[in-house]
């Protein structure tokens, strides 16, 4: 059985589908405050077999997350449960700190205690901070620039503790930006508010939707406009099934960047945007937001061939069917 915390999540979610399809028991730990509960019904009447439980908890409550391992026989962990917004954990700290930081220590603790040795994290570029040389390969330094990414370092670097003294195995991965949803449109990103960037260009070719902000066209890049590296969320998730088996096989502890190696720019996203919903979206531009640096590009070399990870889709494929997945999500909402 494996347990999946902040499985009602953008990212988490869909790592709970993959899982279920390969026929894996799950039991979902979620506290609710970030996911949807209409994502764990979606996920239950799907795969009413092997998904055996949810359990609605806050890793700050100690209590909450052991009581899940006498519950249920837990053989491994993947663990998404965190806030992720860099705007926001600038400004409250204490937020990201506790709940990222304090909630994973609860965790790890309550694994000890149950003997569960086995851990994929869901860690971030966030934690490279300023790049100082593209594309970003798992040696190049950790200086997070923000509350977030840092919150994210400190758990990285609890895992190296960890395994020195009590044995527990991680594999840490630290992603670029998520894009795309469920090929199937059961679920995906939904953030209120949303502040990535395909949601809000497609949101904006819906009725009521804001027009769309573009922040900052002065930056030294191709066309003035941030480069990123946006990949695809089910290649994204099957890099940790690849990750469970490696640790399953006795894999050392051990991090890797999920990323295409493949950088796109704001305006080259937008276009892709416009190619696929057929739609002339307007564009409101903007002076650079905070904390912007201008390029992350991941050199994914290693979770190649460690893992044996591939990933295929390309960023018009992610843009369908996240555009595939609003319209769903529009429906619901409106209706
Ligand atoms: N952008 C816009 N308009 C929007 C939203 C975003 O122009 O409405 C721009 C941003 O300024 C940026 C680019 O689109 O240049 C990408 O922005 P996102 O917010 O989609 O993603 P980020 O690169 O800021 O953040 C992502 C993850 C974070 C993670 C970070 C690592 O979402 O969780 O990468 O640096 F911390």
């Amino acid at each position: 059985m494996i347990l999946v915390t902040g499985g009602a999540g953008y990212i988490g979610s869909h790592c709970v589908i993959q899982l279920l399809e390969q026929g894996n028991d799950v039991v979902v730990f979620d506290s609710l405050e970030v996911g949807h509960i209409e994502t764990i019904e979606t996920l239950q009447n799907s795969f009413k077999q092997n998904f055996k439980g949810f359990v609605k908890g806050n890793l700050q409550n100690f209590e909450e997350i052991n009581q899940v391992f006498k519950q249920y026989k837990i053989d491994a962990v993947v663990h998404f449960a965190a806030f992720s917004q860099v705007g926001e954990s600038v400004e409250n700290p204490q937020k990201y700190y506790f709940n990222n930081v304090y909630g994973s220590l609860n965790l790890f603790r309550a694994m000890l205690e149950n003997s569960v040795k086995k851990i994929v994290f869901s860690s971030t570029a966030a934690t490279y901070g300023e790049p100082v040389y593209t594309p970003i390969d798992e040696g190049h330094p950790q200086n997070p620039i923000n509350p977030y990414g840092s919150s994210k370092l400190m758990i990285e670097k609890i895992l190296d503790d960890y395994d020195k003294a009590y044995g527990l195995k991680s594999v840490r991965l630290r992603y670029f930006n998520v894009a795309g949803a469920d090929s199937k449109s059961r679920i995906g990103e939904w953030h209120e508010p949303e502040t990535h960037l395909i949601p809000n260009i497609l949101k904006s070719t819906f009725s009521g939707g804001q027009t769309f902000k573009m922040f900052g066209t002065d930056y030294d890049t191709v066309d003035g406009t941030c480069v990123r590296d946006y990949i695809n969320v089910e290649d994204l998730i099957n890099a940790h099934l690849l990750a469970l088996k490696y640790l399953n096989n006795g894999g050392e502890t051990n991090y890797f960047n999920l990323g295409t190696t493949d950088g796109n720019s704001v305006k080259q996203v937008f276009t892709a945007c416009e190619k696929v919903t057929q739609k002339q979206i307007p564009v409101d531009v903007q002076g650079r937001r905070a904390g912007d640096p201008a390029t992350l590009v991941a050199d994914n070399k290693k979770a190649k061939s460690v893992l044996n990870w591939t990933p295929e889709k390309t960023l018009e494929e992610s843009v369908k069917t996240a555009y595939e997945w609003e319209s769903v999500l529009q429906n619901r909402l409106n209706n």
